[in-house]
Order: structure tokens, then sequence, then C-alpha cells
């Protein structure tokens, strides 16, 4: 499977009507792992790269419910950018795989599901050494 294969874009179903729209997100139903962790990114620009790791044990969505963001993602050979731009829409991001985010528009509110608890120590933050991880 290629790198543009294994992240998937997921198109969420919106149960809206006309009170207006509601998108729901069950862990191992609409994603493809359980829910451990939420955080959300806002107050970010166009100036600023976030990201720049990869994660030993984390899988990830990543969901812009709010404004506009882009992620470039690579396993230190194929690199591809999604735009997200749809609260019903989401990138999945699995273990071992490196992301930048970016290119924040000033409304952005970048909502991240994650399998896993925080752990610090499972962050590859040096791109040199994930390329030395991944060869
Ligand atoms: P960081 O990983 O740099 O954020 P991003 O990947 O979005 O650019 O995290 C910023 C700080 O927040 C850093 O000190 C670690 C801390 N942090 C937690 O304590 N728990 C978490 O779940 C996350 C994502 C970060």
């Amino acid at each position: 499977m290629n790198l543009k294969e294994k992240c998937t874009i997921l198109e969420f179903n919106d149960l809206g009507d006309e009170r207006g729209k509601l998108v729901v997100i069950e862990g191992n139903e609409s994603i493809p792992f359980e829910i451990k962790r939420v955080f959300y990114i806002y107050g970010s620009d166009e100036t600023v790269v976030r990201g720049k790791h990869a994660n030993r044990e984390s899988e990830f969505v990543l969901i812009n419910v709010a404004g506009t963001s882009k992620v470039r993602i690579t396993d230190g050979k194929d690199e591809f950018v999604v735009e997200l731009n749809k609260p019903m829409m989401g990138v999945y991001i699995p273990k071992m795989v490196w992301k930048d985010m970016y290119d924040f528009s000033s409304d952005s509110v970048l909502l991240v599901l994650a399998s896993t608890h925080y752990d610090g120590k499972e962050y590859i933050r040096d791109y040199k050494e994930y390329l030395k991880l991944v060869k």
C-alpha cells in the first residue's frame, strides 16, 4: 500500500437537518481506532508550521472543524498535501508517518483525535532520525 492509500481521506456523514449540521465520529467505526485523546489547535496563522513529528505509537485523525489548514504528509519517500477545509472531512495518519500542519486560516480550529494518551517519548521530532528509522 502506498502512502496515499494508507493515509485515508475520511468523509463523515452529515446528520444535519433544517436546524443545522451534525457530524458524529465514533471510535473504531467512522475512524480506524478507539479514541483515547482529543486536542485542538487554534490561534495559529499562515506563518506557523506545527506538527513536525512522527509518532512511534499514535495514530491520528485531523479535522478542521472550522476554517482551513494544510497538512503535508510524508514517509520519507513519498509526500502529499491534504487541504482540510470541511468539518465533515478528515485525514487518517498512521504510526510512523511524518506530518507538518501549516497555512492555518485565522479562524482555523484543527481537531485532532488520537489513539493514545500523551507520551512525549513516542514522538520523533528530528527529521534525520526519522529518516534513519524508516529506512
Ligand atoms: P506539540 O506536539 O508541539 O504540538 P503540535 O504537534 O500540535 O505542534 O505540543 C505542544 C506542547 O503541548 C508540548 O509541550 C507537548 C504538549 N502536549 C501535551 O502535553 N499533550 C498532548 O496531547 C499534546 C498534543 C501536546
